[in-house]
């Protein structure tokens, strides 16, 4: 096998043991071992778990949303998540599963944790079945861009293990974050407390994937969990896909190992450049263009940016002009956790930071 980099380097594998695994089932259930090791030491330098925790290669984030939820819950449970959210699982995953949607509250800054409080003890007070999970991205949340501050983060945590409630962390966007007004990207240092750190007893199953900082089409992440979540995992995994893309696991590990973790942050850091620069094309054309008609918080991270129109209720009633005029945006109602619902109007858009010459 041999890649190709972009700068024009060649990574040749002629390793007939890395050849041959690349062409195999996943026989080592956690992952192939030179990406685990990678993983593991990555995630424990960037997130320092303080509660014996460990990880497992995956297909993505997507594919691990599902296996949690079948995991973790029934068809009637209640499952905590921001009030406007990726959509994607949603519409696919959890509606057709019959889980109940519960959206909190949020602001420019994510989740709000008096309106997760407030939500709790409705349950009790009820007397409810509590709900046993908490679906969260925090950082440069799908659709509303929002970054969960870590003191925000705190209270979340705390408010969750009082009331025994497991948090999916699901942080696709967590290296991609920038200075909202230009200035040097941050590499892999400052991007914040996640869940993880703060995860003194196994409650967190936190989600990472290469797919926004390489490429979507490889399918490949990784999760950090408590021992005895990993393992339920390593079974679901290699139950319904005998286990992460050998290929591609092979071909990342390559690829990790020839950058080294320096060469790993100096990727993040044109990435983050890249975004910086999208977001900032993005705004300009917004303040040109819809200066006076929309208001918006400037992203500091992830791919979108959440554009609230003035004097139209509901973005809705635009789409049709919208895709004339070729523009692409996500219509706000769409990303409501429950789905959209006409007696919701919502006067929200999002517009993905796609590379400005598409
Ligand atoms: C919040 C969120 N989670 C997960 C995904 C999918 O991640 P993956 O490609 O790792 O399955 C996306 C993709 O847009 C996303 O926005």
């Amino acid at each position: 096998m041999s890649l190709k980099l972009r700068d024009g380097t060649r990574i040749v594998i002629d390793d007939p043991a890395k050849v041959a695994a690349a062409q195999q089932y996943s026989f080592t259930l956690k992952g192939y071992a030179p990406l685990y090791d990678w993983v593991k030491a990555h995630a424990w330098r960037m997130h320092a778990p303080p509660g014996g925790h460990d990880v497992m290669v995956t297909n993505g984030n997507n594919q691990t949303i599902e296996m949690v939820l079948r995991l973790f819950l029934d068809r009637g449970d209640a499952l905590l998540c921001e009030q406007n959210t990726y959509p994607h699982i949603f519409e696919s995953l959890v509606h057709p599963a019959g889980l109940h949607t519960v959206p909190v509250a949020m602001d420019g800054e994510g989740m709000l944790p008096g309106a997760l409080c407030e939500t709790l003890e409705g349950f009790a007070a009820r007397g409810e079945r509590p709900p046993r999970l908490l679906y969260t991205v925090p950082v440069g949340q799908n659709p509303t861009g929002a970054i969960t501050p870590e003191a925000r983060r705190r209270e979340i945590y705390a408010l969750c293990r009082d009331h025994g409630i497991l948090i999916l962390e699901d942080d696709p966007y967590f290296y991609l974050q920038f200075a909202p007004g230009g200035g040097a990207p941050c590499g892999l240092t400052g991007l914040g407390a996640s869940y993880l750190s703060m995860d003194v007893d196994g409650r967190v199953i936190r989600l990472d994937s290469f797919a926004k900082v390489v490429a979507p089409g490889l399918r490949l992440g990784w999760v950090t969990a408590a021992p005895a979540v990993i393992q339920k995992l390593v079974f679901h995994l290699h139950g319904i896909s005998l286990g992460a893309c050998s290929f591609t696991q092979v071909a990342m590990a390559e690829l990790l190992q020839h950058w080294g973790e320096a060469g790993f942050e100096a990727h993040i850091c044109t990435m983050q450049r890249e975004y910086a620069g999208r977001a900032a094309a993005l705004q300009a054309a917004a303040q040109e263009h819809l200066g006076g008609l929309a208001s918006w918080t400037p992203p500091a991270a992830g791919m979108f940016l959440w554009l609230r129109l003035h004097g139209i209720p509901c973005a809705d009633a635009i789409l049709e002009r919208l895709q004339t005029e070729k523009v692409v945006v996500v219509p706000g109602s769409i990303t409501h956790c429950r789905g959209p619902d006409a007696g919701r109007p919502c006067p929200f858009t999002s517009r993905p930071l796609t590379d400005p010459r598409m």
